[in-house]
């Protein structure tokens, strides 16, 4: 893997975001020794601040997109990637950052591009037309299949890559990963709340819950059980969901 490990150097005592979340209060350094590493744990635990701190560290652009994809639409990162040490072993310059949450405006960006004179096909690596035009799961699996190369040695780094996905498109994903890894020229940080992607066998799944960033297995994250028990039982869990007190 090119990613190795992260370290969080001097974080400041703050009140203030992000310093204030319990997770960078205590972590130390987190290892990424596997093809595939899994951010999960509740709303607001931290998921996206971090996954945006290595992405800026990374080179790329906070928004999302790649080294080349330089826009701005509004600066609201983070000063977090300041304090963050990245362990290569080797340097990848290549690869993506993916956020759901700023997607429309990468594809609005993508569009710009290509009214640029002598763009060669910019939606090449996209479904062949603009993000805009495809719905939003096809615009996201347009962007999986297309723009993530399993060519060059690259880090991708996905934010709820599952938000438009329907449950076999969230099976296609998985495949799409499968195959990156038979290559072996990709590694993956991804942020989801998605039980079926949790799925991938071997992946290191690290959890944000309980104040500290800990591995934890498949089994034991509360995506999985609640899915679990709701799919088991939807009734049971309704009739306790909706009891007067
Ligand atoms: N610019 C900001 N200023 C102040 N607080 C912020 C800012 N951005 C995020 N936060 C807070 O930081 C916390 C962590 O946000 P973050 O987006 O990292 O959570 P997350 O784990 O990705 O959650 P989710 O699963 O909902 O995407 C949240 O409580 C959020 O309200
Ligand atoms: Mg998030």
């Amino acid at each position: 893997m090119f990613l190795r490990e992260v370290r969080f150097v001097d974080l400041p005592n703050d009140s203030k975001h992000p310093f204030n979340l319990p997770v960078f209060r205590t972590a130390h350094h987190l290892n990424m020794n596997r093809f595939l590493t899994f951010f999960v744990g509740e709303n607001g635990s931290g998921k996206s601040t971090l996954l945006e701190g290595i992405a800026i560290q990374a080179g790329f652009n906070p928004e999302g997109g790649s080294k080349g994809n330089q826009f701005v639409t509004a600066s609201t990162e983070s000063s977090l990637f300041q304090y963050l040490k990245l362990s290569w072993m080797p340097k990848v310059t290549e690869g993506f950052f993916f956020r759901a949450e700023s997607f429309f405006n990468f594809a609005s960006h993508i569009d710009a591009a290509a009214k640029e004179p002598f763009t060669p096909d910019p939606y090449f690596a996209y479904g062949g037309r603009s993000l805009h035009e495809q719905s939003h799961g096809e615009s996201f699996l347009s962007l999986f299949t297309g723009r993530l190369s399993h060519r060059k040695p690259a880090l991708y780094l996905l934010d709820e890559p599952e938000a438009a996905l329907s449950p076999s498109r969230q099976l296609a994903l998985l495949r799409v990963l499968h195959d990156h890894q038979k290559f072996g020229r990709s590694q993956f940080i991804i942020a989801t709340h998605s039980p079926i992607l949790l799925g991938y066998p071997g992946a290191t799944l690290l959890s944000f819950d309980g104040g500290s960033i800990e591995p934890i297995s498949y089994q034991e994250t509360s995506h999985y059980i609640i899915s679990k028990q709701f799919l088991n039982s939807p009734g049971t869990m309704l009739r306790e969901l909706f009891k007067d007190e």
